[in-house]
C-alpha cells in the first residue's frame, strides 16, 4: 500500500480520542498550521493544555459524591475507544487486552495463529456477557506490511477511528551467536522489530487520517536493556533493544500531532513463549526466579494495569518512556 504523508495529514474527518479532550480550537503555531491548514476541529495543542487549563481531568472532580460513584478514575475509561493488539490471540497480548475490554473498550486480536487460544474465547464470551466492550480476531502476519496496513485500514474504516495499539507479537529463539542460523536470526528480526514497525507506522496512519489522539505501547522485554541469565538469546535480546529504540524515536516524530509511544519491557511471566523455552530448558526457571526480587516469574494478568495506564488518558503525560516491569530483576 502506497502512502504519503500529505494523504495522512489530509483531515478525513474531526474524532476526538475522549472526553478529556478540550473544546476545538483553531491551531495558532505555524507549524501545526503545516498539518492543519484549514480550521480544524482537532488541535495538537490541546492535549499540552491538560494539565493547566480548565479542563484538567483532576479539576472536574468537584465532589467527594462524585468521587465515590462511577465516575471515578474516569481517566481510565475506554469506552468507545478502539484499539488493536498484535499477538493478542494468547499470552501476554490477550491478558492486556482483556484489561481494555474491561475498561469499555473495543479490541480486534490481530494473531497469526489459526485459531487463537482457548482463553481468547473465555475472554471473547466475558467481554460480552460481563464488560459491554467486544473482542474480535483476525488473522495476519505482522511480517506482511500490506496485510498490516490494509488491515489496520479496515479496523480505522468500520469504527471510525482507532485509539491505540499493543504490538506484542514477538518470538524467542535461544541459541549461542556463533551456531545461530540465518534463517532464525531473519526469522526473530523481522517478526520483533519489522512486525513492530510496520505495526506502528500502520496504526499511526490511521490516527492521522482519522485525526484521533493515540497512545501505542511497543512491548520490548527487560531482555532489550540487559544479556539476561540463563537465557542464551542475542538475537532475541538485540531485536528488543531496538524496539525500545524504536519507541523513542516514534514518540518523538509523533508527539506534536499528539501520538504517545512507550514500550513496555516485562521480565520473565509464564505464557505459552515461556513454557517452550522451559520445555527445552528446564533448569532456567529455577535460574529466572533466583534472578529477580520477588523471588518468582510474573503471570500474565500483572501487566493488565500497565496496558490500561499506557493505553488510556491516565497517561496523557507519557512519551519516549521505557516502563519496565520486571519483579526487581534488573534493579541490583
Ligand atoms: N513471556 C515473557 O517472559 C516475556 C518477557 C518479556 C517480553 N515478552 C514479550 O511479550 C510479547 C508476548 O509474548 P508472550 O510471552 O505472550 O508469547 P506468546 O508466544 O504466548 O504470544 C505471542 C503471540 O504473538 C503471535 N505472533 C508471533 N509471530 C507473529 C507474526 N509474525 N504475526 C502475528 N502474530 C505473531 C503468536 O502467534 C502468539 O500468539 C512478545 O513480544 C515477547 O517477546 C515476553
Amino acid at each position: 500500500m502506497s502512502f504519503s504523508l500529505s494523504q495522512a495529514f489530509k483531515p478525513a474527518r474531526a474524532r476526538f480520542a475522549g472526553a478529556a479532550v478540550a473544546a476545538p480550537r483553531v491551531l495558532a503555531s505555524s507549524s501545526a498550521r503545516l498539518y492543519w491548514s484549514t480550521k480544524s476541529a482537532f488541535s495538537p495543542q490541546d492535549i499540552h493544555n491538560v494539565s493547566h487549563g480548565p479542563d484538567h481531568i483532576q479539576s472536574k472532580m468537584s465532589s467527594n459524591k462524585q468521587l465515590r460513584n462511577a465516575n471515578r478514575f474516569r481517566e481510565f475509561d475506554l469506552e468507545g475507544r478502539v484499539f488493536a493488539i498484535t499477538g493478542g490471540g494468547r499470552g501476554l497480548g490477550l491478558s492486556m487486552g482483556e484489561a481494555l475490554i474491561e475498561a469499555g473498550a473495543k479490541v480486534y486480536a490481530l494473531d497469526r495463529l489459526e485459531t487463537p487460544h482457548p482463553d481468547f474465547i473465555a475472554a471473547q464470551e466475558k467481554s460480552a456477557t460481563e464488560y459491554g466492550g467486544t473482542l474480535e480476531y483476525i488473522r495476519i502476519d505482522v511480517r506482511n506490511n500490506t496485510e498490516v496496513n490494509n488491515t489496520f485500514a479496515a479496523i480505522a474504516a468500520q469504527n471510525e477511528r482507532l485509539d491505540g495499539l499493543i504490538a506484542a507479537a514477538g518470538i524467542n529463539h535461544l541459541q549461542s551467536a556463533l551456531e545461530h542460523s540465518q534463517q532464525a536470526l531473519d526469522n526473530v528480526m523481522t517478526i520483533n522489530y519489522n512486525g513492530v514497525f510496520n505495526s506502528a507506522t500502520a496504526a499511526a496512519r490511521q490516527m492521522f487520517n482519522y485525526q484521533v489522539k493515540g497512545s501505542i505501547l511497543l512491548v520490548a522485554s527487560m531482555s532489550g536493556v540487559i544479556a539476561n541469565k540463563g537465557m542464551t538469546s542475542p538475537v532475541y535480546n538485540s531485536s528488543k533493544a531496538a524496539v525500545i529504540q524504536l519507541a523513542r524515536s516514534l514518540a518523538m516524530e509523533w508527539g506534536r500531532h499528539g501520538i504517545r509511544v512507550n514500550s513496555l519491557c516485562p521480565g520473565h511471566i509464564i505464557t505459552p513463549m515461556v513454557e517452550e523455552v522451559f520445555q527445552q530448558n528446564p533448569a532456567a526457571r529455577a535460574t529466572w526466579e533466583a534472578e529477580n526480587m520477588l523471588g518468582r516469574l510474573a503471570m500474565p494478568e500483572e501487566f493488565r494495569g500497565a496496558a490500561l495506564f499506557s493505553l488510556s488518558d491516565a497517561s496523557s503525560f507519557m512519551t519516549g518512556s521505557t516502563m519496565l516491569i520486571d519483579g526487581g530483576h534488573t534493579a541490583w
